[in-house]
């Protein structure tokens, strides 16, 4: 295996050297290298090796015609046997021997310029072919990146034709110790607040705890219900959208651009973390209760409006339209 490079490096070589030659440079030109010269070398060694072993057959055969000459036609040593046999059959077989030495010597213990020079030569092959594989590597990493920069502008560029994300709205009323509710009702009675929630609220989804749900009478209409439960089985009215997680019933309310958190107290505590706007109505009493809104963070809301409202013959008490709006 070895050898088969060696001899392709060889050819390649001599092919160089008989450039030199036409060109009558007998001086290593610029363009040969250490490399090169050493191959070259080797080459000729070689060439030279056989040589020897070629003239080293042709006197062999010589030799042994000479010798079988020598004792059959002129008799020399005509009554010197061995074992029987005419002398010069041990002597052309002991010559034999060394030739065949030699020949074993040039093929196969010297193949070509010896063991550490293959070695030599194969990792020179296999530093050239890692040094290969670092820069397609390379250029594999820079058109990686190109086509990652690209693929996040078209991104970017596709991005305002992609629908903005709804914006997730929590509605409530709440007195000034933050009571929204005891067993399962409503405080108080404030009709402005009431008008508000239903024009705030209308052809939107409201997504709900399943007790807020069952504090109502029936399905408020105009609005898609979505009631949150852990119950597998719990069952609704038609068109009432039955979830059992926040995620499921915000994933449900995904076509509307404001789906409203309207209650209770569990869910409004689960969803302060992902809403992105509070319509609150802040009632300026403070009640007895079983249920409460979460307290409002102002590092985390902004107030961007604020209404106050007088008590009157519809309104029970005083209250504030607040908007909070996600900082
Ligand atoms: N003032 C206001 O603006 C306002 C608004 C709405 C409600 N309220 C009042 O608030 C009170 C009700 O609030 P509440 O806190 O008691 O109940 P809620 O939040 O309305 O509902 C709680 C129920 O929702 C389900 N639930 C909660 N978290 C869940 C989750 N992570 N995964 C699956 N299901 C979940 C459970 O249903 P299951 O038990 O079926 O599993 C749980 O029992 C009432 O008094 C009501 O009048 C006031």
């Amino acid at each position: 295996m070895h050898n088969h490079y060696a001899f392709t490096k060889k050819d390649f070589n001599f092919t160089t050297l008989i450039d030199l030659d036409m060109f009558g440079k007998k001086k290593a030109s610029p363009q040969i290298d250490k490399e090169q010269l050493e191959l070259i070398e080797n080459a000729q060694k070689r060439i030279r090796q056989k040589k020897r072993l070629y003239v080293h057959f042709v006197l062999f055969l010589i030799g042994a015609i000479f010798l079988i000459v020598a004792n059959t036609v002129l008799g020399i040593g005509e009554d010197v046997t061995l074992f029987g046999k005419e002398w010069f059959l041990f002597a052309i077989m002991l010559w034999l021997f060394f030739f065949l030495y030699h020949l074993f010597n040039v093929f196969v213990t010297h193949k070509f310029m010896g063991k550490a020079w293959e070695k030599q030569q194969l990792e020179k092959l296999v530093a050239k072919q890692q040094d290969r594989i670092e820069k397609i590597k390379q250029g594999l990493i820079k058109e990686e990146t190109v086509l990652a920069k690209s693929e996040v502008y078209n991104e970017t560029k596709a991005k305002p034709s992609v629908k903005k994300r709804s914006i997730l709205t929590i509605i409530a009323a709440a007195a000034e110790n933050n009571a929204i509710g005891k067993d399962n009702q409503l405080i108080w009675h404030l009709s402005d607040d009431l008008k508000r929630f239903k024009a705030l609220t209308s052809g939107h989804h409201i997504i709900m705890g399943r007790k807020t749900f069952e504090s109502f009478p029936k399905p408020l209409p105009n609005r898609t219900h979505v009631v949150i439960t852990r119950q597998a089985d719990y069952k609704a009215p038609d068109g009432v959208i039955i979830v059992n997680s926040l995620e499921d019933a915000i994933d449900a309310s995904k076509s509307d651009a404001q789906p409203f958190i309207i209650g209770g107290g569990q869910i409004y505590k689960q969803a302060m973390g992902i809403a992105d706007k509070i319509e609150l109505t802040r009632v300026h009493e403070s009640f007895e209760a079983d249920a409460f809104f979460p307290e409002i963070d102002s590092n985390l809301w902004k107030e961007t409006n604020n209404t106050f409202h007088k008590k009157d013959s519809d309104n029970e008490f005083e209250f504030s339209f607040i908007t909070y709006e996600r900082k």
